[in-house]
């Protein structure tokens, strides 16, 4: 019998700006995602520098239609192709599928007042085609992709009218795909605001006096998305009670070196941070050690008591979240080798084996990570990221035999089902970049995820033809039998 509940939600996840490309058509406008670089030099580990984003590099955007060295503006071409992509989700077995809306095709700078309707009639015809193939959307409504203007012309989400804008913005998506879309998330990864701020918050650190500064506005940005969250979900419960809201964030797994007591407190730090963003969400408070260390940093948050009564009477209805890796903390780091990953850099683990991009793959860390949060809230969870960045090869036959990209869901896919068998309730599984896609950290195509072999190379080379790889028909089975054959 199968360890996974009847109607487990089985499918992928991809983001707007990382597959859509059509960065410029149908009225969009420009995003904070299409001034990202492709810097091939960089450091495939070296996860800061790839995502930094510099006054000059956005002026430098602004002033080139270029695509090859700004890859997000073409991405995959799906804006074109989806219809090709979804019909491959389906003969997968996808139960679900979760995607982003881009909010630049809706208000393409931000702050108009009416939405652009070509932007809308092609999220309703591509969640209609979903609803053909009896695939539920999870719909992610900002995924990296707020409109550069509000960065530029408001300094992002510190500023209370972003918030505004973006409330103004979900409530005319809900009203629209009322009816096609049932379960929603407000921010991916709400705590990267501190590892990437500009593309996730419109912070532009350089314009800040100090890094103190900077880190206040963030503080104060994210202030002004958890109140947002919960308008949005207010919202959402007035006109389609049956809906439900989720937070996403990326669960970051700190062990301690040893068994040091000052290991032990400086990863208990670390997984305490990382409980403050569904503290807020999900208990509808901020914790005690937040707010003191506002008043330590003399810090001045604005928010006004109703912000605090919002987040306290809407919290989300389940907590989703991104699984790639944990981390180690060490009171002796500076000894010791580093390791770097889509969360801010560890000590190298000496259990874990390691990905080319310095991802540490750790399946048991997936089923602690599920127990630690059920315990705390016993609130239904949803992994809605999870997978190997890998670069694939293309065999003479033009078959991709990924046996390691197998391996690396079965072993994390037992570590949910062992999850479950520990009492945890467990909503769905998305893996992440279903189809191959563009790197949200590297921008590149040859960090492939996929099951779905995209042909297209960094520089844009490429006939964009899909392939299935070898986990395609693998990932199909587990599907078809709810995970009894791996
Ligand atoms: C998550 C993001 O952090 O990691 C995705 O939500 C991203 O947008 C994914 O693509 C994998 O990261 P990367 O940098 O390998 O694309």
């Amino acid at each position: 019998m199968s360890k996974f509940p009847t109607g487990f939600m089985w499918g992928g996840a991809t983001a707007a700006n990382q597959l859509e490309g059509a960065w410029n058509s149908d009225g969009k406008g420009m995003s904070v995602a299409d001034v990202a670089k492709f810097k091939p030099n960089i450091d495939k580990k070296d996860y800061v520098s790839q995502w930094h984003t510099s006054p000059s590099d956005i002026l430098a955007a602004k002033e080139t239609d270029d695509e090859i060295y700004y890859p997000k503006r073409h991405g995959i071409d799906h804006y074109h192709r989806y219809e090709e992509d979804i019909a491959l989700f389906s003969e997968m077995g996808f139960k679900c599928y979760r995607m982003s809306i881009a909010w630049t095709r809706i208000f393409p700078n931000g702050d108009e007042t009416e939405p652009n309707e070509a932007g809308l009639a092609y999220y309703e015809k591509a969640f209609q085609t979903l609803r053909k193939y009896n695939i539920e959307p999870l719909v992610t409504l900002s995924h990296y992709e707020m409109p550069l203007h509000l960065v530029e012309a408001y300094g992002g989400w510190a500023n209370r009218q972003v918030m505004d804008m973006f409330v103004n913005y979900s409530k005319t998506c809900i009203d629209r795909f009322n009816g096609l879309v049932k379960y929603w998330l407000t921010f991916n990864e709400i705590d990267s605001a501190f590892r990437h701020a500009f593309t996730t918050v419109g912070i532009i650190e350089e314009n800040y006096p100090s890094k103190k500064k900077a880190e206040e506005a963030i503080y104060q940005s994210l202030h002004h998305q958890f109140v947002a969250s919960s308008l949005v979900t207010k919202y959402l419960k007035e006109v389609s009670p049956e809906s439900e809201m989720g937070c996403m964030v990326t669960k970051t797994m700190t062990y301690p070196e040893t068994c040091n007591p000052e290991d032990v407190y400086l990863a208990q730090k670390d997984n305490r941070m990382n409980f403050f963003y569904t503290d807020v969400q999900v208990r509808g408070v901020y914790p005690k050690f937040v707010l003191n260390y506002w008043k330590n940093n003399e810090f001045n948050i604005a928010m006004t008591p109703d912000d605090l009564s919002v987040i306290k009477e809407y919290p989300v209805d389940f907590i989703s979240f991104s699984y790639y890796m944990s981390i180690v903390q060490s009171i002796d780091a500076d000894q010791r080798e580093k390791v770097g990953g889509n969360l801010t850099t560890g000590v190298k683990n000496p259990y874990l084996s390691i990905t080319d991009w310095g991802w540490q793959v750790d399946p048991l860390g997936l089923h602690i990570s599920l127990i630690d949060l059920y315990d705390r809230y016993q609130k239904p969870l949803w992994i809605v990221e999870n997978g190997l960045g890998y670069q694939d090869t293309v065999e003479e036959d033009g078959s991709i035999q990924d046996d390691y990209r197998i391996d690396y869901f079965r072993d994390h896919f037992k570590a949910i089902a062992d999850a479950i068998a520990d009492g945890v309730e467990v909503m769905g599984y998305t893996s992440w970049g279903c189809i191959d896609i563009v790197s949200a950290s590297t921008s590149q195509m040859s960090k492939r995820y996929g099951f779905i072999y995209v042909d297209l190379d960094d520089y844009n080379e490429g006939t964009l033809k899909r392939t299935k790889k070898k986990s395609f028909e693998w990932y199909k089975r587990v599907i078809a039998t709810n995970g009894e054959e791996m």
